[in-house]
């Protein structure tokens, strides 16, 4: 049983880069109608406060993902059970992550969103772990770079634990 989680980055901190995040995108997607495509089930929180500071007209799908084998560590083998509910092709695309780890699965979905002929592709990380990255994934919008610790709170989970954290923890 893992201890108590720690705060690693506050609810007030983690306010100000979704603050920022939401500028950015709204500079760069006022007339786009963009789609956002947030991955569950960790970004749905982030997603929920970053739609809500974007007053731009926008839609948003959810897709959930996971990748086979166990434990912490991503496989690689990524499944999608289920469907998205929008067309991406012709759509100015941005697909909402709660943690970019070793990029595996981000890569894997940005190849399968490609594929659809969107009119563009960009990605927003509300964090990275850039230790532990394996494959090169360019993450247009980012939140918060963390360090190698294992994350939860603010929709992240451990073993579907502590998704209701208001702040950013670290468990050992
Ligand atoms: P990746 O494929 O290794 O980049 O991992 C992607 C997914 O693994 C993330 O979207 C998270 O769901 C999960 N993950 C990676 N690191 C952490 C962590 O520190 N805490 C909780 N989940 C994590
Ligand atoms: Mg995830």
């Amino acid at each position: 049983m893992p201890e108590h989680p720690k705060i690693l980055i506050n609810r007030q901190e983690i306010d100000r880069a979704v603050e920022r995040l939401a500028s950015e995108i709204k500079r760069d997607y006022r007339r786009k109608n963009p789609l956002l495509i947030g991955i569950l089930k960790g970004s749905f929180v982030f997603m929920s406060d970053l739609v809500r500071r974007l007053d731009i007209p926008l839609e948003i799908d959810f897709v959930r993902l996971s990748s086979y084998g166990s434990g912490t560590e991503s496989s690689g083998r990524i499944r999608m059970p289920g469907k998205m509910s929008e067309p991406v092709e012709g759509r100015h695309v941005i697909v909402v992550e709660d943690i970019i780890d070793t990029g595996l699965t981000t890569a894997w979905f940005l190849r399968y969103i490609k594929r659809r002929k969107p009119a563009s592709v960009a990605l927003c990380a509300l964090t990275e772990k850039p230790a532990r990255r394996k494959v090169d994934v360019k993450i247009d919008y980012l939140g918060l770079t963390v360090p190698d610790k294992f994350i939860v709170g603010y929709g992240i989970d451990y073993n579907e634990r502590y998704r209701n954290l208001p702040d950013i923890c670290y468990i050992e």
